[in-house]
């Protein structure tokens, strides 16, 4: 069977375990650099080529798409589906998740769910009087920040300001303006956590705490957290399985926020990295799990 891992980097950690798992098993690992696809649409024939080579003999693929991948990436996935071939990830799926705005649309009348109060904004000028509802300090986003790199925390109006007029200037681009959430540790009051919960083939695999340094508000792994294992309840449990089931998510990091009033939804992430998740899951071999999946997916 040829699987192929389409990806911008052969040496990420994921997409090397992808493929390792793929070897075990003598399937045919074909490593698709995102950047050497190229597809084709003519009126007798769609295809996609890696180089100069039809695509069309892999049985499957594991899509790895990076924030900056994100358009050409919808493109290529969209183009996997006019041929038929199955992925673990839909190009709507990828669409509605990695903008986080659009995510919390998606969710918003999930029973149960509770998210941040979030403004998109799209103009700096009228800051002062949109910002009269929110308490300081607030957080700024770019719609697709990742791991924690575009989450910023702005103590006071002017210091939000200065932060959006920049971002504006720089990226022209929307932002989101969030409400700090005050977290529930269940050790001490002052530390920083959330939950990480993932996700593959609609059943979730596990989930972990992620405990952020001293000194940091972001608990992201990429920002030095340090992830423990964590038993979801069940209620926990359904809430996560309404909000894939709404986008339609196959494999997923979903970061939940604990808090005094209940678990928020931070984001779904759409091609989660498992390094942290295997260090504190050292039992649960993600990449077997995905393999697994695609390979039902492929014989239904
Ligand atoms: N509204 C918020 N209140 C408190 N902490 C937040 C809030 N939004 C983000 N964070 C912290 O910042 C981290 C990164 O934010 P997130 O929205 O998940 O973006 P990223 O895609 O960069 O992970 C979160 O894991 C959380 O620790
Ligand atoms: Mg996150």
């Amino acid at each position: 069977m040829n699987l192929g891992v389409l990806s911008k980097n052969r040496e990420y950690f994921p997409t090397t375990q992808l493929l390792a798992e793929m070897d075990q098993r003598d399937i045919n690992g074909v490593f698709l650099s995102t950047r050497f696809i190229s597809p084709l649409i003519d009126s007798s024939d769609i295809d996609a080529f890696l180089g100069n080579q039809t695509l069309k003999a892999l049985a499957g693929i594991i899509p790895r798409i990076g924030r900056s991948q994100t358009d050409i990436g919808l493109i290529i996935l969209q183009q996997f589906e006019l041929m038929n071939i199955p992925t673990t990830i839909s190009s709507k799926a990828l669409f509605l998740v990695r903008d986080k705005f659009r995510c919390y649309q998606a969710l918003s009348d999930i029973p149960g769910i509770l998210l941040p109060k979030t403004m998109l904004i799209n103009n700096s000028y009228m800051f002062d009087k949109l910002m009269t509802s929110f308490k300081f300090p607030i957080v700024i986003k770019l719609p697709n920040a990742t791991q924690g790199a575009g989450t910023i925390l702005a103590p006071s109006r002017h210091g939000a300001k200065e932060i959006i007029d920049a971002l504006f200037l720089r990226y022209d681009t929307p932002v989101m303006v969030q409400e700090y959430l005050r977290g529930s540790s269940q050790d001490t009051p002052d530390q920083i956590e959330d939950i990480r919960v993932l996700v593959v083939g609609n059943t979730i695999l596990g989930s972990m705490r992620r405990i952020a340094p001293k000194g940091e508000w972001r608990t992201n792994y990429a920002q030095g957290a340090t992830c423990i294992p964590h038993k979801l309840s069940e209620e926990d449990q359904e809430l996560v399985l309404r909000i894939i089931e709404r986008v339609k998510i196959e494999v997923a990091g979903i970061d939940l926020y604990p808090t005094h009033k209940g678990l928020y939804l931070l984001e779904v992430n759409a091609c989660p990295g498992w390094k942290a998740f295997e260090i504190a899951h050292p039992k649960i071999r993600v990449a077997k799990s995905i393999v697994d999946y695609i390979i039902t997916k492929i014989r239904q």
